[in-house]
């Protein structure tokens, strides 16, 4: 099989402390990946006078996929002073290597997912795509006004010190650069099944060329029928972004605009360390953290490398390995979460290789598929005034199946403390198992909580109420109207039948994770889990119990001859 060819450009400041302790995952993933090396950024600037020379241009050319570290860009001043004195004074202009990339390689989608990671708040999943060669980016940029249009650029504001004291930008906006861009980002959020595409831009200041954006993303939006499409000014997308990231899906900008909402979402993600981003054309693209180059912090093994890991995993779903990128960023997400190594943006003190070591021993352990959290439901199994058993036994009958349960939760009858746990553990682990909360009376929410994470509403069952009536009528007992909750379902969940008890139980995907909702009776509960929670075959990973008795042995003994037995099984 041809090998992908990779072109990492490490550039400078942090960019090559990450690269360095990210690029060994590489050779854990194992996959028809060549990487070679070249030069860019702020020294190639200092030494040859340009941040891109020719030979790495050349070396783009030949590649597949660009993986950059970061580049360090000043302003015009600063970058003139860096120059080797024979080269100063020649009006050589540094622009941005980002911006060439992106403007030459025709990059046009800058595509900048943030999706939950931890924390008390819903969890979200959304994107900023940003317009990544034209905008206030374009090169537009002047200071004085020329003398053949001081009549067509009037302001009062000019008149003060004159048309020389004065600099403009234009904001560039192109049917072709705006078309492709719409359609990519409703392309992405059909893909991502994301329901909705927002265009963040400012249309009641910046009126002609709003409307002209305007007029061209619900032309495009026609042909996406499913997705619902709407535009909002940007300084109102920034706020509801802060508040409610859980409303949006893919959110659509133009280049500056999209700078900054794609800083302010990488925030609400947990900041810049953990923030990627693919730069996207037709032929080639590059991967790079949205974190810059810091350079003030280079070289003290401070600097976090999630987010180029993130970026791999980007890189990874380009290339054709879907499989691997979710893998790797369920690792970047698991070490932040278990908090195994953390780095000081996010209150740890682990160096940079520690975080990536981490990251990678953790893509290899990964049981995928496997992790169960049990989530049991009643105020009075918190009250003590129940043995829970369910949540030794629901365990048992996971790990027995070759699961591995990481998470036993109990929790009370409060719909919003349902919602809440639900929420912090839904996309964290593969099932969710919930018990209790099921029946008619009040205090059963349990339905109604589930609905509401998963954005769904009730719907009568009647093939579950048959169920329900023919139970209550063989047992003597009298149906009532309560009992017609029992057969309400979020839309699109699946029915888990229960002959042995009167309520069904259901099962449902919730941010990838598949949640098994099971009345709170015990013998119902075990039996509903063991019907309808598959057997893993081939479980690799399973682990052999062992039982011994031991006397006059201490447990040091003891644990020292099962680390020499077990290394020599290895
Ligand atoms: C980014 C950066 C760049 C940009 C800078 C370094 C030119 O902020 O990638 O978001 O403004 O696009
Ligand atoms: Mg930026």
């Amino acid at each position: 099989m041809e090998k992908k060819k990779v072109l990492v450009l490490p550039g400078d400041g942090i960019g090559v402390d990450v690269c360095n302790a990210a690029l060994p995952i590489f050779d854990v993933l194992a996959l028809p990946i060549e990487l070679s090396f070249g030069d860019i950024g702020w020294s190639c600037w200092e030494n040859e006078g340009t941040p891109i020379p020719v030979r790495t241009w050349d070396q783009i050319s030949k590649s597949d996929a660009v993986l950059l570290g970061a580049i360090t860009s000043k302003g015009k001043d600063e970058a003139e002073k860096a120059l080797p004195k024979e080269l100063q004074n020649k009006n050589w202009q540094y622009v941005s290597p980002v911006i060439q990339l992106r403007q030459q390689l025709g990059l046009f989608a800058n595509i900048r997912p943030a999706h939950y990671i931890n924390g008390d708040r819903e969890p979200f999943d959304l994107c900023v795509i940003r317009e990544n060669t034209e905008g206030l980016y374009a090169g537009f940029d002047f200071k004085g006004i020329p003398e053949n249009l001081d009549n067509f650029l009037t302001h009062p504001n000019i008149g003060v010190y004159g048309p020389k004291e004065v600099a403009w930008s234009v904001r560039l906006q192109t049917k072709h650069g705006l078309s492709r861009l719409f359609k990519k980002a409703f392309i992405y959020a059909e893909d991502h099944g994301l329901k909705r595409v927002t265009f963040a831009d400012k249309p009641n200041v910046m009126r002609e060329s709003g409307k002209f954006a305007k007029d061209i993303f619900f032309d495009i939006a026609s042909n996406y029928p499913d997705i619902t499409a709407d535009i909002h000014n940007v300084d109102a997308v920034a706020l509801w972004l802060v508040k409610k990231p859980h409303e949006f899906g893919v959110i659509v900008a133009e280049n500056m605009f999209g700078d900054i909402l794609s800083d302010l979402v990488a925030g609400v993600m947990g900041g810049l360390g953990v923030a990627p981003s693919a730069n996207i054309g037709s032929d080639i693209a590059y991967f790079e953290p949205v974190h810059g180059s810091a350079p003030k912090m280079a070289g003290k093994g401070k600097a976090n490398p999630c987010a180029l890991f993130m970026s791999i995993a980007l890189m990874l779903d380009y290339l054709g390995y879907p499989d691997h990128a979710s893998r790797l960023e369920v690792a970047v997400k698991h070490v932040i979460k278990s908090r195994v190594a953390l780095s000081y943006d996010f209150g740890g003190d682990a160096t940079t290789v520690e975080v990536a070591k981490a990251i990678i021993d953790a893509y290899r352990n990964q049981t995928e598929g496997r992790t169960v959290a049990i989530l049991t439901i009643g105020d009075e199994l918190l009250s003590g005034k129940s043995i829970n058993t369910n949540l030794s036994d629901l365990s048992q009958i996971a790990e027995h199946k070759g699961y591995s349960v990481v998470r036993q939760i109990v929790c009370s009858d409060s719909v919003g403390d349902i919602e809440q746990t639900i929420s912090k553990l839904a996309g964290d682990v593969d099932y969710l198992v919930l018990s209790g909360g099921l029946g008619p009376t009040s205090d059963d929410r349990t339905r109604f909580a589930v609905a509401e994470v998963a954005k769904e509403s009730l719907v009568f069952n009647d093939c579950s109420w048959r169920h329900i009536e023919s139970r209550l009528t063989n047992f003597n007992v009298a149906v009532d109207e309560s009992n017609r909750v029992q057969a309400m379902f979020p839309e699109t969940a699946a029915i888990l039948s229960n002959p042995i008890g009167t309520a069904n139980g259901f099962s449902l995907n919730i941010y990838g994770t598949k949640v098994l909702v099971l009345p709170g009776p015990p013998a119902e509960a075990k039996y509903l889990l063991d019907k309808y929670l598959a057997e893993i075959v081939n479980a690799s990973n399973s682990t052999n119990s062992y039982k011994w008795s031991i006397m006059g042995v201490s447990e040091g003994e003891v644990g020292t001859f099962l680390k020499q037995r077990s290394r020599n099984m290895i």
